[in-house]
């Protein structure tokens, strides 16, 4: 049903690349995909339950797909098919976002510093205004004393009820790539390039569906609020996750495929900077050979903050 599902996406999002901007639809197909799209989360989670992050484990042939391309950024990416538009919490919706913060920080401990910055940013105007009512402005996680610091895109679902990032299905499996080089959650610093849920149309009274990636000046309003948590956690390195966490901190437009710069050592803030692959990746594709795409450049990341890689390490998901 996902893979059908996520057929379907790509085929609107081809659709709309051509220029098409309407097409006909049934009313028994819309009975189908709000089946489908009411079973989502419990789908998602199944889904994630079976992506391990270990080596060697055998594929579950319904999600087996080919590596062959980029893949789209966010998990749960299902199409709208509510007709009726409404605006997201009290901010018009499309309205061009004012002037990014600056944010100044005042000296003292990490702690200290972190703590002022959470309270500037879940107390945002901006930031609050474009979050539903009962859903939470997210912050980065983790240890401030941490030496690597990942990067994601934007809260869905799961992290604007938790308000904390990367506690959905693609969180649980960035939980097993970090305990796959040896690490814990909680050695490690996860960010998002964006504080809010990109907002979707919903039905009236309805929860959002599906999530989509932010646009430039969404990301432009919310980097100084990344830049403030590099600046307090001060890691050695930093990892993003995906094409639109590169986007976010290499510039809008700054390369055509993902495929072109993973994998490779990049800057930002004078840190070094790996681009990998977004963890929804793996939960579409739940190969070995896509595993051991990301696995490659997280093994760059171990050797360059010097943790110790075995030769087991070495060899996962190969073959
Ligand atoms: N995906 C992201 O990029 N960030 C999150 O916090 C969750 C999912």
């Amino acid at each position: 049903m996902r893979a059908s599902l996520q057929a379907l996406t790509d085929e609107l999002r081809r659709l709309k690349s051509t220029g098409v901007r309407t097409i006909a639809v049934s009313d028994e197909s819309i009975a189908a995909l709000r089946k489908v799209i009411a079973a989502g989360p419990a789908a998602a989670a199944a889904v994630a339950a079976s992506a391990r992050f270990t080596p060697h484990e055998p594929v579950p042939s319904a999600t087996r797909e080919p590596a062959a391309s980029e893949p789209p950024a966010r998990e749960n990416a299902t199409p709208a098919a509510a007709p009726t538009f409404v605006k997201p919490a009290s901010a018009p919706a499309g309205a061009k976002l004012p002037p990014a913060p600056t944010v100044q920080l005042p000296a003292g401990d990490k702690q200290t510093r972190w703590t002022v910055l959470h309270e500037l940013v879940v107390k945002d105007a901006t930031c609050c205004a474009r979050v539903r009512p009962g859903k939470k402005v997210v912050l980065g996680v983790g240890s401030l004393e941490a030496k690597i610091m990942f990067v994601g895109e934007a809260p869905g679902a799961e992290e604007e009820i938790k308000g904390e990032p990367f506690v959905g299905p693609a969180g649980q499996l960035l939980t097993r790539m970090i305990q796959a080089m040896g690490l814990k959650r909680e050695d490690v610093y996860i960010g998002n390039i964006m504080n809010w849920r990109p907002d979707m149309p919903t039905a009236p009274g309805g929860e959002q569906i599906g999530n989509r990636p932010p646009n430039e000046d969404e990301m432009r309003y919310c980097l100084p609020y990344l830049r403030a948590q590099i600046e307090v956690v001060n890691p050695e390195l930093l990892v993003a996750l995906g094409s639109t966490a590169a986007q976010g901190l290499l510039g809008f437009g700054s390369f055509k495929a993902l495929g072109d710069i993973r994998g490779k050592w990049h800057e930002f803030s004078g840190k070094p900077l790996m681009v990998t692959y977004h963890p929804s990746y793996i939960l579409r594709n739940q190969s070995n050979r896509s595993k051991r795409m990301i696995w490659e450049d997280l093994l760059k990341v171990m050797e360059r903050s010097g943790l110790p890689i075995s030769e087991k390490q070495r060899g996962y998901f190969l073959g």
